[in-house]
């Protein structure tokens, strides 16, 4: 299999006053050449940590890091930040959580855009206005022209995160970045933000990496995905294996989490009882333990390892899905 990225054994911690906080464990995830892998998990469950650390965006006093990153064949971990500079904007791009803090919402949308045209890729002052003109149309905005003259404050959350879109394409990365694409839009707006992603994947030839809090998005929008829990991957496999397999509780709970169309009026969503859990002492036994409607003894006890069901499927469980367990009262 031909990844473009290949994260093994990756554990991110930071130092925090109340101690060391573990941010990443152990994680090893491989993205194949023209995929999209969804990374999914509640919030504070690592996935932005994660991408980040890909990417070569973590650094500084406070961050201990292990693991290996290899980029289309070159090994991100023993480079410079410099030469990892070099390498993201070109190579990889992201699409960051909050579209309003990565714009400056005070300057023209075309200056932004020219601009980080103009520091990449060294182009000229009406070569890079010519491009941006071109990104946004890529991006399906309806008056390119128009749109230079506009400052961010003035657009729909929609159109602030199509010209994110455009500035993360801009250089043509073989691997896209998504961190909750959609999260801050309502139904409509991010069923057409997905749509926009998966086409430019395809025109551009792209590999994506989509990180979402909600499995109904990766459904129909990625080939892999990996479920993540407490820094940790908890289970992996291939979309439809997934959902046709399901092994985790934990992914069961989140899968009941999403509100379907079909849901009659009045009735609650099912959320997830309890919290995830301290990340500055990791517990003995399976994470999701103490909030597992089938939690059994050995699962306070001993950590699960991630073992292999076969068709690629990964799961960390002492007693998954489909076996015949009595529930907790
Ligand atoms: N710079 C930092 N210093 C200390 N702790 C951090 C730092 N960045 C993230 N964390 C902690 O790392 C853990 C994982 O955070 P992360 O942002 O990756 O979660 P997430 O899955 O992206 O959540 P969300 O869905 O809310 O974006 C959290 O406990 C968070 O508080
Ligand atoms: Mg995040």
């Amino acid at each position: 299999m031909n990844t473009i990225l290949s994260i093994a054994a990756m554990n991110i911690k930071f130092v925090t006053p109340r101690g060391l906080l573990e941010a990443v464990h152990e994680v090893s995830l491989d993205i194949p050449v023209g995929s999209s892998v969804g990374i999914v998990g509640e919030s504070g469950s690592g996935k932005t940590v994660l991408s980040r650390a890909a990417m070569g965006l973590l650094s500084g006093s406070t961050v201990r890091r292990e693991g290996k990153v290899v980029f289309d064949g070159k090994e991100l971990t023993t480079m410079t930040r410099e030469q990892v500079r070099n390498e993201f904007g070109t190579g990889m791009a992201m699409i960051f959580q909050d579209p309003m803090t990565a714009l400056n919402p005070v300057r023209r949308v075309g200056t932004q855009i020219a601009e980080s045209l103009r520091i990449r890729l060294g182009m000229s002052k009406k070569a890079a206005v010519v491009r941006t003109i071109e990104l946004l149309s890529l991006v399906q905005i309806p008056d390119p022209q128009a749109m230079l003259r506009k400052f961010p404050y003035q657009l729909s959350g929609g159109m602030r995160q199509r010209v994110m879109i455009a500035i993360a394409i801009s250089c043509s990365p073989k691997l896209l970045f998504a961190d909750e694409p959609t999260t801050a839009l309502d139904v409509t707006v991010q069923s057409q933000i997905l749509q926009l992603l998966s086409d430019l994947r395809r025109e551009l030839k792209m590999s994506m990496v989509l990180v979402t809090h909600d499995l109904g998005v990766v459904a129909g929008n990625t080939d892999y995905v990996a479920v993540m829990y407490a820094g940790e991957i908890v289970e992996q496999a291939p979309t439809s294996e997934l959902f046709a397999n399901m092994k985790m509780p934990y992914t069961e709970a989140l899968l009941k989490s999403i509100p379907t169309i079909h849901m009659q009026s009045g009735k609650r969503l099912a959320v997830i009882e309890g919290r995830l859990p301290d990340p500055t002492s990791r517990l003995q036994g399976c994470s999701f333990a103490p909030r597992c409607p089938y939690v059994q003894p050995k699962c306070t006890a001993e950590h699960p390892p991630l073992v292999n069901a076969g068709n690629d499927h990964l799961y960390r469980c002492w007693f998954p899905l489909g076996q015949t367990i009595a529930r907790k009262q």
